[in-house]
């Protein structure tokens, strides 16, 4: 069964988050003995123990602290990293578009510090199983106590496999079993070849990568295989908003970018989807095509008919004209601003 989240009141050994004066942050794990200094005062743990999530408390000095469990995302931003995390916003993409499933065979690399693999974790529940390959022992070992301080445990659905996933997979999986495989790493094409192996017809491969020259390579070399759909592209902005009385806004600031994802379906053995056969050799330029994605119609704005144009410059003018003759009146001894 996997570790489920805790509950109710706060036990000895639950991680907590406390928010205290001016909105500091602190991540604490409760210990019987265990107490907080900060340059506000001393917050003993026994003090949190017992009471329930959400509660507030104050320390030797009066100083209060609002006290939550943390929810996933708070723990993948604030947890120990050995390498670049998938962002919340990332992982809720990727467990949808990749379609991860109660139940799944899901295979993921690199692990890097486990943050997407708590998501996934959930994602395949009980009966799943997620074989996270990472060819680092060091950010393996990392990934492996992150998941361990969120669940509890290490779940009995979670392996961890120490190797490079190009030779480590076909040695830890049979061919065509595994559901849906999530890459995230610099190199992801050079992993495709094993990973069509691997996947069940059908399957879905995910890639997080972060530039739009990798996302191009892994495309291509996706659709050279011949072996999967053709393969589709996206980028998630989640921009946060100020909502407070009358000031309703979008924030000053958002994390811009992060990756792209790019998703591709198993083909059964031998399958020619109908488009692919339509399309085209492979561009190696630009044609009229993506000449023509950025005339004023495509993008929505309206032609100009020469007559509109010539009425336009004539209004423009006039314009002009009347700031002239304004400017003029101002410069003139004893006229009125
Ligand atoms: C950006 S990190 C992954 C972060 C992770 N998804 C997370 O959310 O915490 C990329 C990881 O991929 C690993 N890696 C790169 N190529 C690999 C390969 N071929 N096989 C296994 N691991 C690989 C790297 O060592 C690195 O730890």
């Amino acid at each position: 069964m996997t570790a489920t989240r805790p509950r109710g009141p706060f036990r000895e050994g639950d991680r907590v988050q406390l928010t205290g004066p001016k909105g500091r942050m602190h991540t604490i794990t409760l210990r019987a003995e265990g107490e907080l200094h900060t340059h506000h005062g001393v917050l003993r743990h026994r003090d949190l123990i017992g009471l329930p999530d959400g509660s507030v408390v104050a320390n030797s000095s009066g100083h209060e602290y609002l006290v939550l469990r943390p929810l996933l995302r708070d723990f993948v931003m604030s947890m120990p990293r050995g390498a670049a995390i998938v962002y919340p916003k990332d992982a809720g993409q990727i467990v949808v578009q990749a379609d991860v499933f109660p139940g799944a065979t899901v295979v993921e690399a690199g692990v890097g510090s486990g943050a997407l693999s708590l998501s996934l974790l959930r994602a395949i529940g009980d009966e799943g199983r997620l074989l996270s390959f990472e060819r680092r022992e060091d950010f393996a070992e990392v990934a492996r106590a992150n998941v361990e301080t969120f669940l509890g445990e290490l779940p009995p659905t979670w392996d961890v496999i120490v190797g490079d996933l190009v030779e480590s997979l076909p040695e830890a999986v049979a061919p065509g079993t595994v559901d849906r495989v999530v890459l995230d790493m610099l190199a992801p094409w050079e992993c495709i070849d094993a990973v069509a192996e691997a996947l069940a017809p059908g399957g879905v491969v995910l890639c997080y990568i972060a530039t739009a020259t990798q996302l191009s390579r892994v495309a291509e070399y996706i659709r050279g295989t011949g072996l999967f759909t053709d393969p589709e592209s996206s980028e998630t902005m989640v921009r946060g908003w100020h909502v407070e009385g009358l000031a309703v806004r979008p924030d000053h600031r958002m994390v811009a970018h992060t990756g792209f994802l790019i998703t591709a379906r198993r083909l059964a053995p031998g399958a020619v989807p109908p488009d692919v056969k339509r399309r085209a050799a492979k561009k190696a330029s630009y044609g009229d095509e993506d000449v023509e994605l950025w005339t004023p119609g495509a993008v929505g704005d309206r032609e100009i008919t020469d007559k509109n144009l010539r009425k336009r410059v004539r209004e423009a003018q006039r314009a002009a004209g009347g700031a002239r003759l304004a400017a003029e009146g101002r410069s003139e001894p004893g006229a009125s601003a």
